[in-house]
């Protein structure tokens, strides 16, 4: 499990450790505006709460996340849950489906650069990638002629964004205390998956040794 302020890098982090680890990544906002641009009325009714960056209420969430969760690659590969949960009702009915990760890794970025990281990011809608106009501008003209930004990353919004994370990271938190690693991520992306690939890499370590299989 991945946790973090918006833009504190979990996205560009979930990339890097699937390539290597081969996880099935489970970004419940990409789930939210997947369901919005199929024009759904569960999408509809979610973007009217993300514009606004507040919580897309459980019952919307939580049904998706769990439906994921259940398909059989995320069952075969391990999964990598990004952005889920982030209130203490969704960490509890995941529990009660019988879902907890190995590890919780805690993504702790200063205020000031969570806004100029919101402000400066990029999508590219043909591959997916995420990109920064300053630390990890696109490589190729025609890739930046295709950018698009996410309707919720302006500086104002990101700030509404932020105070929703302030008032329930502490309740996530409270359910993964024995589990959380905490990560520097104001550091380049490579420096912060630096750190993530160790505390990874020291987990597996330990499962191995605690089954016998080493
Ligand atoms: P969601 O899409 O999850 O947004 P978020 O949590 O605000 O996080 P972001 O996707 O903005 O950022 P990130 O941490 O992935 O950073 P990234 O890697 O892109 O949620 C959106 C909304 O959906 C919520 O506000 C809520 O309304 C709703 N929602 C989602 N989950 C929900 C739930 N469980 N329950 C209810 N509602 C829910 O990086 C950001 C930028 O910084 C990029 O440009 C990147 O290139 C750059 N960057 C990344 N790392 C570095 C680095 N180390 N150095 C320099 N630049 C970097």
């Amino acid at each position: 499990m991945i946790s973090g302020a918006p833009a504190s890098g979990k996205g560009t982090q979930c990339h890097l450790i699937t390539n290597k680890y081969g996880l099935v990544h489970i970004a419940a906002g990409d789930l939210l505006r997947a369901e919005i641009a199929t024009g759904s009325d569960n999408g509809k009714r979610a973007k009217q709460y993300m514009e606004k960056g507040q919580l897309v209420p459980d019952e919307i969430v939580v049904m998706m996340v769990k439906e994921r969760l259940l398909k059989p690659d995320s069952k075969e590969n391990g999964w990598l849950l990004d952005g889920y949960p982030r209130s203490l009702s969704q960490a509890t009915a995941l529990e009660a489906l019988g879902f907890r990760p190995h590890i919780f890794l805690l993504l702790e970025v200063s205020e000031d650069v969570l806004v100029e990281r919101v402000v400066g990011r990029r999508l590219d809608p043909v591959t997916g990638k995420i990109y920064h106009l300053k630390y990890s501008p696109p490589e190729t003209q025609e890739i930046a002629a295709r950018l698009t930004q996410r309707f919720d990353d302006t500086e104002e919004k990101v700030k509404l964004r932020l105070n929703t994370h302030h008032q329930n990271v502490e309740s996530v938190l409270s359910m993964y205390k024995d589990i959380t690693v905490k990560i520097n991520g104001n550091v380049s992306k490579e420096e912060v998956f630096a750190q993530i690939d160790s505390a990874l890499t020291s987990l597996i370590e330990e499962r191995k040794a605690a089954s016998g299989s080493v």
